[in-house]
């Protein structure tokens, strides 16, 4: 046997060996029920056909091109060039040169075979003035050509048309998120989209993660325009108590305007399906007690049902309306009829569990230095969330901060979701692992054993969930490669590709392997019977 073949075997080996090593184990046996099993078995055909698995990237993250055909600045190119906003200085002016790279990154898609690919728009690629007029014909272009490429490989381009970056011009006009103005601008913005890509589109997001806008944007000013005030943060503006209620409210009659657009006038010819994505992190009590269990309830709602429940049930969730007074905004009665019911699906960006632990009948000092500033306030909820209880963090750390490892939370948020939105169809649209940096230097950079079993394990209680009924028609790793970890810059990684940032040359880690050989087991012999339901029977759209 030659030298080469007997190493490439032996990597081989020592690949399959690691990977069925199981981190997780602990948190696995708290799961209880024989997921253990479940998780070395985890199969692609233990979801049904027609489920999506996919990698996820947003504009912002990959593209780079900052000026570039006529696109102008958006809020983060502006906001990352500020001293102290980003860790290390990093920026996205190049990012990993998605721009010019992205037939490459397509092959690579293509490569380990996923159904679909989440991507986002950069508005000011497309609307550098922000608002009517003025497309940019070489942005229009940029995007047919990734969705045209996708489909010419069998991917469907799931668009996610505002991922984070906005136009700056929009900010400094009217102050982006905070000024009702921006409403019609958005609708102007996917309507835009609509026209020009909603002929191959048939999975549109308006929105990524609302929710975390209004927080890293509004209340913890880590995002641009950096707004915040104690005890949050000490930003040069902002109000922390009110400002990311009207952020979102601004975001959600944006979705709400310009999926009506989208349901009137391009659905029935296009007939895709539009829905929004949420930062959907799940909560335990911190104590074994009533108050704590009504905690968790405050921290869901303050959380996920935030956006979800003005957009099913057309209101905010009656847990915030109970802890907040004036300055929660108000629908009125039409705007309830124009948000009520206007996602056909629910998409669940899910990485962490925290504990919740209630404020209102305890005190929940600040300087409990475990638990997110602001607990004691109705921003918070009331309620102090921490990874952290008795100086036992809650799963293994990652690089994200607060953000363990706790597979079980997948089913756990799945479940809740399932229940309190009568199981309206779900996608996974993010799920990933970030190798925390001083890990990332030693051997799990390449051979990145804790993510395969990362996603596994995560998988593992997807697939329970949806075996206990849940709707969930989809799953997406975010993400495709490392990129700009927003202002946490490249020092957090979480592809299943590493790129040189020197060379900026990709290059697969063990996780994109183990992906492909996951998405290569399709054939089944554990298929159920609601397999055969089409995805667009249960929302009542035009059938695929
Ligand atoms: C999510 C964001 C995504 C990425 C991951 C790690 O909240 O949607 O852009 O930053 O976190």
């Amino acid at each position: 046997m030659k030298v080469t073949t007997m190493l490439s075997s032996y990597s081989f080996l020592l690949f399959i060996l690691l990977i069925s090593a199981n981190p997780y184990a602990r948190a696995l046996q708290e799961g209880g029920n024989g997921i253990e099993e479940e998780l070395e078995d985890v199969k692609r055909s233990d979801f049904p056909t027609g489920f999506l698995f996919g990698v996820a990237t947003s504009s912002y993250q990959i593209e780079g091109a900052i000026l570039e055909d006529g696109k102008s600045l958006s809020n983060w190119d502006v906001f990352v060039h500020k001293n102290g906003n980003v860790n290390n200085g990093d920026t996205g002016d190049i990012a990993t040169d998605h721009y010019h790279r992205y037939l490459e990154d397509i092959e690579t898609i293509h490569s380990l075979g996923v159904d679909a690919y989440r991507f986002s728009i950069s508005w000011s690629r497309i609307l550098p003035n922000g608002k009517l007029g003025g497309v940019n014909a070489a942005g229009i272009m940029f995007y047919n050509s990734i969705i045209d490429n996708l489909l010419l490989r069998g991917i469907q381009p799931f668009v996610t048309i505002h991922h984070w970056d906005i136009p700056q011009v929009l900010s400094d006009e009217y102050g982006g998120w905070l000024n009702p103005l921006i409403q019609d601008d958005f609708v102007h913005f996917a309507e835009t989209c609509f026209k020009n890509f909603g002929d191959r589109v048939r999975y549109w997001v308006t929105i990524n993660e609302p929710n975390s806008v209004a927080d890293l944007a509004y209340e913890r000013g880590k995002h641009p325009p950096g707004h915040c005030s104690p005890p949050f943060g000490n930003c040069s503006a902002g109000n922390s108590d009110t400002e990311p209620l009207i952020a979102m409210h601004n975001m959600l009659l944006a979705h709400a305007k310009a999926s009506k657009l989208y349901r009137e006038q391009f659905q029935p010819k296009q007939g895709g399906v539009i829905g929004i994505v949420v930062q959907a992190i799940m909560y335990e009590p911190f104590a074994d007690d009533e108050h704590d269990k009504e905690a968790v309830k405050r921290a869901l709602a303050n959380n996920v049902a935030w956006a979800f429940d003005p957009l099913v049930f057309g209101d905010y969730p009656p847990e915030m309306c109970r802890y907040h007074r004036n300055e929660l905004p108000k629908f009125t009665p039409e705007e309830r009829l124009l948000i009520r019911d206007s996602i056909d699906f629910l998409g669940l960006n899910h990485y962490a569990t925290l504990y919740a632990k209630d404020c209102i009948h305890s005190s929940c000092a600040r300087s409990d230095s475990a638990c997110a500033p602001g607990g004691d306030r109705a921003i918070g909820g009331f309620v102090c969330t921490t990874a952290e209880r008795g100086g036992v963090l809650i799963g293994e750390p990652t690089g994200l901060p607060t953000f363990s490892v706790v597979p079980r939370g997948m089913e756990e948020i799945v479940d809740s979701v399932k229940n309190r939105y009568h199981n309206k169809p779900m996608f996974i649209t993010e799920n990933g692992y970030s190798s925390p940096p001083q890990q990332e230097q030693v051997d799990d950079f390449q051979l990145d054993v804790k993510r395969i079993a990362f996603h596994k394990a995560y998988l593992a209680f997807l697939a329970r969930a949806m075996r206990n009924g849940a709707d969930v028609r989809g799953y997406f790793v975010w993400t495709l490669m490392d990129n700009f970890e927003w202002s946490l810059g490249y020092d957090v990684k979480l592809g299943l590709y590493s790129v040189d940032r020197a060379t900026l040359n990709r290059i697969p880690r063990s996780s994109a392997k183990w992906y492909r050989n996951f998405l290569g087991n399709i054939s089944s012999n554990s298929m159920q019977p609601r397999t055969a339901v089409a995805f667009w029977s249960k929302v009542g759209r035009a059938e695929e």
